[in-house]
């Protein structure tokens, strides 16, 4: 049922339309690959942290999907950001996201990343090394600013999603170990730019059982009651994002609120306040691409509908063996085939699908690659000097252009 993935994607005389715009005219109108996204989708995603979390602030992670109309909608819905970069940063002042409500974590800061966003007086500062500490301390003095910051520990859980996107495990480069992450918070509090405010932590992305939420927000409230006995003056407890989409037919995913029911328990009589940093449950059912039948190839032994959308458009399968469902965009009787659907690209990790049983598709049709709103075009590249997608906003039945296709001449400016 493609209402269990997006309740506004839907056939309407047998043509794909989302919130009522038909897929088919905008493909041909604007042309493929193309990148569709639904604003109440996006909208309602973000009533429902809302209401599942009315006392926390809810960072977008700008990771996910950068366009500042969709940041925008995040803003809208009164979110803040998190950002990994200063470009994020950028993006997240433009569409007018108040500093007040800016988390920024990463293990790789530059001085002119740091600069930039003490200048810009954001929220807090997710700090993951001893290195980092220094450095944000120095460039606070020198700037004559005092700094809140989180130490972004590392609970050691497994959030049984795939391996590269695991994050709060020991061996991952992300966070401080949790069991000697005191020695941090001792060495953060002499600095004296420095002011620590906060615990932070992200335990993964793609996450769709709740249970290791629990425990790492069990490890972290730990943390916050022996620091409280230290005298430390937690503010802020951040949980990160992670919550997971349904990608594969058979899946259904956790709503914000089972996050609730699993991890305010756990929170009860802190009074720090709670910061979740959710980005693909927010986008990823809310975006799908388009993309056009090129060439069919049968070898036989093995079938390909060959798209003109690569791995440079969406990489996730090509990077994580990721399952994207595809639809044909016009509905009909028609047999079953098994197949891979693969892109233009020179590799032969170019796919989209491989071995998949989709209906038999004719050349020149179009198709819809759901779940694509986060970690698709945000993850895109100009490889075999490709110009990026057209993404547009669907809304209550009208749609606009929120970022034109690129052209040869953008790319080797
Ligand atoms: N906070 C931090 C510190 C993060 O590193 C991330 C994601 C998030 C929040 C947002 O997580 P989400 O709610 O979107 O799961 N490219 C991969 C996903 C990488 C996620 C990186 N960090 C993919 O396509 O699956």
């Amino acid at each position: 049922m493609l209402s269990e993935y997006n309740k506004y994607l839907e056939y309407i005389s047998d043509e794909l339309c989302l919130e009522g715009v038909s897929l088919k005219e905008l493909a041909e109108e604007l042309g493929t690959p193309l990148y569709v996204y639904s604003a109440s989708y996006i909208r309602d995603r973000l009533r429902a942290y809302r209401q599942a979390f009315p006392e926390a602030l809810i960072c977008y992670a700008v990771k996910a999907n950068f366009n500042p109309h969709i940041i925008a909608l995040a803003k809208e819905g009164g979110a803040g950001a998190d950002i990994v970069s200063g470009g994020e940063l950028y993006a997240s002042l433009r569409v007018g996201i108040e500093p007040s409500k800016i988390v920024y974590a990463g293990v790789g800061k530059t001085l002119k990343e740091l600069e930039y966003a003490i200048n810009s007086d954001i929220l807090m500062f997710n700090v993951e090394s001893f290195m980092e500490l220094d450095v944000l301390d120095y460039i606070a003095g020198k700037l004559g600013k005092k700094v809140r910051v989180a130490i972004r520990v590392n609970p050691d859980v497994d959030p049984k999603t795939h391996p590269y996107i695991s994050t709060g495990m020991k061996k991952s480069k992300f966070g401080v170990d949790i069991k000697t992450a005191r020695k941090e918070y001792d060495y953060a509090r002499k600095l004296k730019n420095l002011r620590v405010v906060g615990i932070h932590c992200h335990i993964g992305s793609q996450i769709l059982d709740v249970s290791p939420y629990i425990e790492a927000a069990q490890k972290v409230v730990e943390l916050y009651y022996e620091l409280l006995k230290d005298g430390f003056e937690i503010e802020y407890l951040d949980l990160g994002g992670g919550l997971g989409i349904k990608y594969k037919p058979e899946q259904s995913n956790p709503e914000p609120s089972d996050l609730a029911e699993a991890i305010l328990p756990v929170v009860k009589g802190v009074k720090a306040k709670l910061i979740l940093e959710p980005g693909r449950s927010v986008v990823g059912n809310g975006g799908i691409l388009l993309t056009q039948v090129q060439f069919l190839k049968d070898k036989g032994h093995k079938h390909f509908v060959i798209v003109d959308a690569g791995m440079n458009d969406l990489v996730r399968p090509a990077m994580y063996e990721a399952y994207h469902h595809i639809v044909p965009v016009e509905r009909k009787e028609r047999s079953y085939i098994k197949t891979d659907v693969v892109g233009p690209i020179c590799e032969t990790g170019d796919f989209l699908a491989l071995d998949r049983e989709i209906p038999a598709v004719e050349k020149g049709e179009y198709l819809a690659v759901l779940s694509a709103g986060a970690y698709g075009f945000a993850m895109a590249s100009h490889y075999n000097l490709r110009p990026r997608a057209c993404e547009v906003l669907v809304d209550k039945g009208s749609y606009r252009v929120i970022r034109e296709r690129e052209d040869y001449e953008y790319i080797l400016r």
